[in-house]
């Protein structure tokens, strides 16, 4: 799916929260539980510490203060919220959704809520989506959360995993907008790979034998990323006619530095325009790219009227880019 936004409809981020959880865990803590290496780690992924959400702690607990400081910036009480919807593949059950229970505690009585499933490109999606309901007329103020507890899923004896991802959680409004916001999205999924990323019985069919945690090709993974981080965010520029040389900020999926690097390069996005944090936090899924925008807020290159190009990739397998001039002054609190 690729698209432009229409020009009448204007629609953009008004608030922007993120939350991770307190606890860092370094690569030398991880070689305590794994056969693997700080330096290993920092070669291969550029990764240096993670966090990790404690026992008690489930993804609406990331989600909530999330919410709670993007909807502060934007000016707004849960109550004027219309539709919520929480990406994540680590929900804090099944059923209810996390949106639902988000809307509880932020008091968004009149609010639509759900939880949407698109692996670590789910903030794309739910960016989209969020969009498209405003667009649309469905909905005057989304809650977008994109959030994940990967390490509730994680074998912690498997080290081709458990080094890669971390914890965290991001949450934006958007709103119609006086000026440009969102130019335009791609988003796409390739069923036929999803077996190189995957949970195998965590769902109604039945596997004899079933895994409780995730399973990657970590190979595969790598040469799809690459491909996909680049077609995307070339596609989508290509439809909205906007030259790489007028991106301001790209900010990619946070899953590898060697994959943001060679989607850097072959872009040709100059790196002081490149948001990276993977450092810090790993792979937080589908907290990946909000949490990179508030570090960019936080330095100061993610300022008003800045064109924005974010692109995620993950599970399905899935992809999507999403194209913005940035409306909002300020740091996220
Ligand atoms: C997982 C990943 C970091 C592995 O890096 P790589 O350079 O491809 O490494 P390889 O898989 O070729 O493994 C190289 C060696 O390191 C070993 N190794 C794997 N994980 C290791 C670890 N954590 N510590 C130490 N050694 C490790 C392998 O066993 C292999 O050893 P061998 O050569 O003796 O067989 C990389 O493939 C990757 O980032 N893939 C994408 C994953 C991803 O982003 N997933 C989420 C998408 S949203």
């Amino acid at each position: 799916m690729i698209a432009t936004a229409k020009q009448n409809l204007e629609v953009s981020i008004t608030g922007l929260g993120v939350k991770v959880p307190d606890r860092v865990v370094t690569n030398d803590e991880l070689s305590q539980y794994v056969d693997t290496s700080d330096e290993w780690i920092i070669e291969r992924t550029g990764i240096r510490e993670r966090r990790i959400a404690a026992p008690e702690e489930a993804l609406s607990d990331l989600a909530l203060p999330a919410a709670r400081d993007a909807l502060a910036q934007a000016g707004l009480e849960g109550k004027d919220i219309d539709l919520i919807i929480v990406a994540t593949v680590t929900p804090d059950m099944a059923f209810p959704s996390t949106a639902a229970l988000v809307a509880d505690a932020i008091g968004a009585t009149e609010a639509a809520a759900y939880d949407l499933s698109a692996g670590c490109t789910g903030f794309m999606y739910a960016l989209a989506q969020g969009y498209g309901m405003l667009a649309g007329g469905l909905s005057q103020r989304t809650l977008v959360i994109g959030g994940d507890v990967l390490s509730k899923i994680l074998d912690w004896t498997d080290r081709s995993t458990v080094v890669l991802f971390g914890d965290g959680a991001g949450a934006v409004i958007l709103e119609a907008a006086p000026e440009k916001g969102f130019l335009g999205f791609e988003l796409g999924a390739d069923g036929a790979g999803g077996v190189h990323l995957w949970l195998p019985g965590s769902g109604s069919r039945r596997f004899d034998e079933p895994e409780k945690y995730v399973k990657m090709n970590g190979r595969e993974v790598f040469k799809f990323a690459t491909r996909v981080l680049v077609q995307s965010a070339e596609d989508l520029l290509a439809k909205c006619q906007v030259s790489i040389d007028d991106v301001d900020l790209y900010v990619p999926h946070q899953a590898n530095v060697r994959i943001i690097d060679h989607a850097t390069r072959k872009l040709g996005v100059p790196s002081e325009r490149v948001v990276i944090n993977v450092d810090r936090y790993g792979n937080t899924s589908s907290g990946s790219i909000p949490l990179a925008l508030a570090d960019a807020a936080a330095d100061g290159r993610l300022r008003a009227g800045a064109l924005v190009l974010m692109t995620g990739m993950g599970a399905g397998l899935t992809w999507g880019s999403a194209l913005m001039r940035w409306t909002l002054a300020g740091v996220p609190q």
